[in-house]
């Protein structure tokens, strides 16, 4: 849209459309894992899921709207985004010109301070951002309901990078419209409770599989699946119990097994899904030791060979240090609960 000058200063919402709009999001780990999808197209979880946003690896996207070129062009870490990469950024700004009424393709710039695609929740960041970002370039006002839902069509788990903190993603009910309207996060107020992830780096190289892939062929052939989203439902209650009650020891054991109850049904599909690598084992074995010599340390592990470690704050220096010198390689950040999505000033670019 061309800025008439001469009408006076430009508003907020007309710098935007000229300008475009910058947003920075954080990962988010989930402790209660979502894992499958009942409706792949409008990517409604199976199950309810509840993460720990952190305060570590931002991902910083610009969306500008680029009336005068023929496409959409995405950048990703400084380089042409290709493939499915490209596809998914370029069906998820459809949905925001459906939004928004406009037909302007965009550019979109995205920088991750996170290995991208190595099970470090670079797509939650990334799909919080873009929608932020997206939504604000085209002019569309979204509540955060309404954002973190649109954030779900991008990746299931970026709906919950929309919040800082704690945050629950609803799986949704029904199908159709009625499932899309009722799937999305929210914040789970948790105020006493302010532990340290420590995530152990064990290869940060891109998965072998897609989280999407892995999780489609689980849903299908995973005899054990339905048990797990069954028994993910009790760990969900028991969750946020314990996150009420401020009990790390409880947390960490139900993030725990649930983690390992997920890995378990990627094990049993067929052919077998395995993110666990040897690194990983050697982690989850320092994990356990650390547990006997009376440090409370859980594990949870995505998807992908790294591990992160929940542990109270002042742990978090002995945790890294032992679990960095469990595998050859293994380097750690250590990560706190961080923010929500937020649109970055532009004093600040
Ligand atoms: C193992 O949200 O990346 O990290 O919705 O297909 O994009 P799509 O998947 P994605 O999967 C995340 C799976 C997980 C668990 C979780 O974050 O809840």
């Amino acid at each position: 849209m061309a800025i008439d000058r001469k009408a006076g200063p430009a508003g907020p919402r007309e710098r935007a459309l000229e300008r475009g709009a910058t947003a920075v999001a954080h990962p988010n780990i989930a402790l209660i894992k979502y894992w499958g999808k009942s409706d792949e197209r409008l990517v409604i979880p199976y199950v309810d899921s509840l993460s720990m946003t952190l305060d570590v690896f931002p991902t910083v996207t610009t969306v500008r709207l680029t009336p005068g070129e023929p496409s959409d062009t995405v950048s990703l870490d400084g380089a042409p985004a290709v493939g499915e990469p490209l596809r998914r950024v370029i069906d998820f700004l459809e949905l925001i010109r459906e939004l928004s009424g406009r037909i302007e393709p965009a550019a979109v710039d995205t920088r991750n301070a996170v290995p991208t695609g190595a099970g470090l929740a670079s797509s939650a960041s990334g799909f919080a951002a873009l929608a932020l970002a997206g939504v604000t370039a085209y002019g569309v006002d979204l509540d955060a309901t309404a954002l973190s839902r649109l954030a779900r069509r991008g990746s299931a788990s970026a709906s919950r990078s929309v919040f800082g903190g704690f945050a629950l993603c609803h799986a949704g009910r029904g199908i159709g419209a009625a499932a899309d309207l009722s799937s999305y996060a929210e914040p789970v107020p948790v105020t006493d409770f302010d532990p340290a992830l420590v995530i152990a780096l064990v290869d940060a190289g891109p998965k072998a599989v897609s989280s999407r892939a892995a999780m489609r062929r689980t849903v299908e052939t995973s005899p054990l699946y339905q048990a797990w989203t069954i028994s993910s439902k009790g760990d969900l209650l028991d969750m946020r119990a314990a996150l009420h009650r401020g009990d790390l020891e409880a947390v960490g054991e139900i993030a725990e097994r649930n983690a390992l109850g997920m890995h378990a049904t990627m094990l049993a599909a067929r052919p077998a899904v395995r993110y666990l690598s040897p690194g990983t084992l050697a982690v989850l074995d320092s994990v356990l030791q650390l547990r006997a010599d009376g440090i409370p340390a859980y594990a949870t592990m995505d998807a992908g060979p790294n591990v992160k470690v929940l542990c109270h704050r002042a742990h978090a220096d002995r945790v890294a240090e032992t679990v960095s010198g469990a595998a050859p390689g293994c380097s750690t950040v250590i990560a706190r609960r961080g923010p929500g999505a937020r649109l970055r000033a532009e004093a600040e670019e």
